[in-house]
């Protein structure tokens, strides 16, 4: 099959096309012919590109971790779905990834694909959406009436944050650049905060949650900002790796949920909630979408068409 693998070294990686075997679904997994995945640029960086769970080291990496296509076959012990059923999902980041025809993933990381999306529109959504999911509800702990800082607010991560608070009942806060506090307050924030122009700390008042997807010093001057009870979630790599004990426990990484990808599809197929596709590129310019050097609209995630099926 044809895929693109990243090769170099963590520093220098480079990603380049490739033909490998096509892989075989183990017990309670699929096999998934892949129409489209979703490109997430940070990933070249990442431990689990470079080394397995065990540290050895990984080569011929395939990336992308979010997808949407059909399934292919089935593995022994799978339930529940078939041949030619349209799914989405993510897989584990130490497994090949979906920048390929096919990939392997365990039927608990898939979910049936939104009906009304492309399969492009589909792969925009699981990393982000679950991202945005998990940190505002499982580990946020975000409750009607409260007030939430999103940092971040017009990206991946940040916009589906922005939709699913909104409708959760809490009173958005969002930064962004000048040239998006328009989408971000369509998307629903009550308050926009110009990150550039304003020092969000001076203009948002006492919060109960910051979602930080930007870390660094945007991190730092964002516990100042927590009133009594606040909490802080970060999804910013960069901070497991740091010395501040109080910053990595607020970190955390996506995990696959079958059940919450079927609650953000119902969403998005009532249309409640949005997801955007910065661009679609085909798989021979999946490098360059890597590299960040496919232009777009500037808002959402690039995508990479592969099979069938997958125009935006
Ligand atoms: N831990 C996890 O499981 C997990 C999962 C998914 C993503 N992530 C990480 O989360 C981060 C965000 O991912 P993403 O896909 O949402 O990225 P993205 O789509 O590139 O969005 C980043 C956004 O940050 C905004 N921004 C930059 N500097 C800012 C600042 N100082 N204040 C406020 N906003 C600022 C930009 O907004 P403007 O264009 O408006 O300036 C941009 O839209 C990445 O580091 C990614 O690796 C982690």
């Amino acid at each position: 099959m044809q895929c693109l693998v990243i090769s170099g070294a963590q520093n220098a990686p480079t990603p380049v096309l490739m033909n490998l075997p096509k892989p075989f679904p183990g017990s309670g997994e699929v096999l998934i012919r892949v129409a489209s995945a979703g490109v997430m640029p940070t990933e070249l960086g990442w431990i689990s590109t470079w080394f397995q769970k065990s540290g050895e080291v990984r080569v011929n990496t395939i990336p992308a971790h979010e997808f949407s296509g059909t399934v292919e076959a089935l593995g022994s012990d799978v339930t529940g779905v078939k041949v030619g059923d349209e799914v989405f999902g993510m897989n584990d980041w130490y497994k090949d990834g979906a920048m390929a025809q096919y990939c392997i993933a365990p039927l608990g990381d898939v979910a049936p694909k939104p009906r009304t999306l492309t399969h492009s529109e589909a792969a925009s959504v699981p990393i982000s959406s679950l991202t945005a999911w998990q940190a505002l509800f499982d580990h946020g702990r975000l409750q009607p009436g409260e007030r939430v800082l999103i940092h971040g607010a017009s990206g991946g991560v940040g916009n589906f944050a922005v939709q699913l608070a909104k409708q959760h009942g809490a009173y958005v806060i969002a930064t962004a650049s000048a040239a998006n506090l328009d989408f971000v307050t369509q998307l629903g924030a009550d308050q926009v905060i110009d990150y550039h122009a304003q020092t969000f700390e001076e203009v948002a008042g006492l919060v109960d949650l910051v979602l930080d997807t930007v870390g660094g010093d945007t991190l730092q001057r964002s516990w100042q900002v927590l009133g009594p009870g606040g909490r802080l979630v970060t999804v910013v790599s960069s901070v497991a790796s740091s010395s501040d004990e109080r910053a990595k426990r607020a970190f955390f990484i996506v995990e696959p949920r079958r059940d919450q990808l079927g609650r953000i599809a119902s969403l998005l197929d009532t249309g409640r909630l949005k997801t955007f596709v910065n661009t679609a590129v085909p798989l021979s310019e999946a490098a360059s979408a890597y590299a960040r050097r496919v232009k777009g609209t500037g808002r959402g995630k690039t995508v990479v068409c592969i099979g069938k099926g997958a125009d935006v």
